[in-house]
């Protein structure tokens, strides 16, 4: 798995290593086409899919810093826009992320934004439209945003309920990229490359990934993603039997229930079949 060159400095991260992203489409004229109008982008699609990865790679052509926030349940706004901190007998301010990206003409990635509280999704709001500008309510002060700024978000449209979900009104402000699991031709490239794997196991590990999410529908919340082919793939190279790969980087964290488990192995046992 690569590891790419960065300089990191106040929370912003300049990637000086191309991170590897196999295009799918055209998602880098889309993104280039939005960057060029500083437009706000959601990339929607399911977990390891390649959104982070694409985003990285977006950030190193452009040569622009990133700021990214993995959202939780527990982010306030002032966890995105900052706070006043206690020093000794002074209270002074301090920036949160979105505020430096807004500042320095970061690309800011709020990743699983709807995670976050409701009052984050506010924030942003005027971020995301002609203003470009961001509210600092603790300092009174509304400050407008670098003409390099942008602000991305994602979003795993499979995880939400009624209850949790971005609102209508919130997702129209962006524009909207829809990524999935690659094709199988891309995504074998994408395992080999990733794990180091030769093409032989990383076309059946693809293969039973398309089968094992077939699955889905029998009550999997979650499929196999590209990320975890990539771990049972690096599994193997480090010398595990691929059976015993496939287990622990792919069919253990998927699933607790030991009929759909079994299931899962079935399907991994046809494609190696030459162990246990
Ligand atoms: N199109 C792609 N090109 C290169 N690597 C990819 C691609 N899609 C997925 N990956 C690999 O899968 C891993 C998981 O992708 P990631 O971007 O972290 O997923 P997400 O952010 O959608 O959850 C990445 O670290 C990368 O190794
Ligand atoms: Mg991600």
């Amino acid at each position: 798995m690569s590891e790419t060159k960065m300089a990191e400095s106040n929370g912003l991260r300049l990637l000086f290593d191309e991170p590897f992203y196999q295009p799918v489409a055209n998602e880098v004229g889309v993104f280039m086409a939005a960057w060029g109008r500083r437009l706000p982008v959601m990339l929607k699609g399911p977990t390891g899919c390649g959104k982070t990865r694409f985003l990285e790679h977006m950030a190193w052509r452009l040569k622009r810093p990133v700021v990214t926030v993995a959202c939780h349940e527990d982010l306030t706004s002032s966890d995105l826009v900052g706070r006043f901190l206690i020093e000794g007998d002074e209270t002074v301010w301090q920036d949160g992320p979105l505020t430096k990206a807004v500042r320095a003409g970061a690309i800011c990635y709020l990743d699983e934004i709807v995670e976050a509280r409701t009052d984050t999704t506010v924030v942003i709001h005027p971020l995301t439209d002609h203003r470009r500008s961001l509210p600092i309510e603790k300092l009174g002060v509304e400050i407008t945003a670098h003409p390099d700024f942008m602000l991305v978000i994602s979003y795993n449209p499979g995880y939400q309920t009624v209850l949790k979900d971005l609102k209508p009104s919130t997702k129209q402000r962006f524009v909207g990229m829809n990524f999935n699991y690659p094709p199988a031709d891309v995504e074998t490239r994408i395992v080999m490359k990733e794990a180091g794997i030769d093409e032989a196991r990383a076309r059946a590990l693809v293969a039973a990934a398309g089968k094992a999410r077939n699955l889905k529908e029998q009550g999997l919340q979650e499929v196999t993603s590209t990320r975890a082919l990539i771990y049972a793939g690096a599994l193997m190279v480090a010398g595990l039997d691929a059976l015993e790969a496939c287990t622990v980087a792919i069919i253990n964290p998927q699933t607790d229930d030991p009929e759909l488990a079994e299931a899962l192995l079935e399907i991994f046992r046809t494609f190696f079949p030459e162990q246990g």
